[in-house]
């Protein structure tokens, strides 16, 4: 879908990654951007539409879809992380915790936009995932989990909205630098690249977009005789 004249719903949209994304929809001409977040008064970007939207919230995710019917692309960006092994103490409610914002949400916001895209000619839906969707070390082992929940729904949504012609878009990318990766000593692309790189494969009909070179890598490796998702020979 073309962003120009869009009208788009950023979730999360107050910093990091969403923050990247509401700016760039401005530069590509989108008539209105809807920058969700739980704080609406910490959306500080120039000409977006703060809107309070705590993504875990049904009651905001209701208010949201009834004050932003207009809206024809919905990016669910908000998203937490936490590190840590599935064999720590509270690695139970830690995994709750995750899934609830990284997967549920994710399922309660596309679930409220679907009629809301119908209505408007279709629209699209961008999901943000991330390399972590195929990979799990430990380290990140529940967000990584519910980033592999969320690709899968995001496929099955694929599947699900083609006939009211919805395109959706998976965006996997690896370390990016924002405040969820501080503290991580590794390379790590800007989120403004990442952004274009998105928006470029959303205007160009894609169903899915790698937007760095560790997660071509990655992809690549899936088929490999000893698959990028298990341990690799260091
Ligand atoms: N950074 C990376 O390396 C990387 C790599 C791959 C994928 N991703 C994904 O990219 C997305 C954005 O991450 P980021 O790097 O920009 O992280 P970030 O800088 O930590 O920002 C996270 C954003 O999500 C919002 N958020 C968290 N819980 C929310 C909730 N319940 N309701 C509404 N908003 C909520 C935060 O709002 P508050 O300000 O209120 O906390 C903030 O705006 C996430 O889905 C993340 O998993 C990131």
């Amino acid at each position: 879908m073309k962003i120009e004249n869009a009208v788009v719903l950023v979730t999360g949209a107050n910093r990091g990654i969403g923050l990247a994304f509401a700016r760039e929809l401005l530069a590509r001409g989108a008539r209105k951007v809807y920058a969700g977040a739980r704080d609406s008064a910490s959306v500080t970007q120039a000409g977006v539409q703060p809107l309070r939207l705590d993504v875990t919230k049904p009651e905001d995710v209701a208010a949201a879809a009834a004050q932003a019917s207009d809206v024809t692309l919905v990016i669910n960006n908000a998203g937490i992380a936490q590190p840590g092994g599935f064999l720590a103490p509270d690695s139970e409610a830690v995994a709750r915790r995750i899934f609830e914002t990284n997967f549920f949400a994710m399922l309660r916001m596309s679930k409220a936009f679907a009629p809301i895209l119908k209505a408007n000619g279709g629209g699209a839906l961008l999901n943000v995932l991330s390399a972590a969707s195929w990979v799990n070390g430990g380290e990140l082992a529940a967000y990584s989990a519910s980033k592999s929940a969320a690709w899968s729904l995001t496929n099955a949504l694929r599947g699900e909205l083609a006939a009211q012609k919805t395109q959706v878009l998976a965006l996997h990318m690896a370390y990016v630098d924002t405040d969820l990766t501080r503290g991580f000593d590794v390379p790590k692309s800007s989120a403004e690249q990442i952004v274009k790189r998105a928006l470029d494969g959303l205007e160009s009909g894609l169903d899915e977009v790698l937007a760095d070179e560790l997660t071509l890598q990655l992809k690549r490796g899936m088929t490999a005789a000893r698959p990028s998702y298990l341990p690799q020979a260091s």
